[in-house]
């Protein structure tokens, strides 16, 4: 094969222009998706969120992992198994949506007479709350 340089040369400044073209487009889509985060994302619920909002929602009948309502429904990781609580996504369902005397907290918890008399809690803290109390049961509700 002929070495011609001034192949290697315009293939070179390609290479550079296609290479700064996409620095510049990356850099750029960053910046947007960052600023669609701060201006669109609420703050995300975090694990401290979870202790009190557990303490202030759900210690009332379930205090240390117990349930002074239905006593045969604890919030111990056996009791969880043995009802299908264990995975976070069930774990959110009822605690959105409630369940026979347990009210629910979700937004769209319908009817409203089996929800909550309180403020709703947002996704965000019903899937936080959902997380401690799957972390507790697991631990053996250490925190009771
Ligand atoms: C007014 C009392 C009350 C409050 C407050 C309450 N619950 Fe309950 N909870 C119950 C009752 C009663 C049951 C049993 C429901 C049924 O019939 O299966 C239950 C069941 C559960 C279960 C399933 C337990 C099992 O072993 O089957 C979970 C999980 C749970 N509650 C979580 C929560 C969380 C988290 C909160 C707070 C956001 C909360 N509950 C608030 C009364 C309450």
């Amino acid at each position: 094969m002929m070495f011609k340089p001034e192949v290697l040369v315009l293939t070179l400044a390609a290479t550079m222009m296609m290479a700064r073209g996409l620095q510049i487009g990356r850099r750029e889509l960053l910046a947007s998706a960052f600023v669609g985060w701060t201006t669109t994302t609420p703050k995300p619920a975090n694990a401290e969120d979870g202790v009190q909002l557990f303490a202030k929602n759900c210690a009332a009948c379930h205090a240390g992992g117990g349930n002074i309502v239905a006593r045969t429904k604890t919030l111990s990781a056996a009791d969880l198994n043995r009802d299908g609580y264990s995975s976070l996504e069930k774990m959110a369902e009822i605690i959105a949506l409630g369940k026979n005397a347990m009210p629910g907290y979700g937004e769209a918890c319908q009817p409203k007479l089996a929800c909550t008399f309180g403020p709703h809690l947002s996704e965000d803290e019903v899937n936080s709350v959902a997380e401690f109390v799957l972390d507790q049961a697991q631990a053996g509700w250490p925190q009771s």
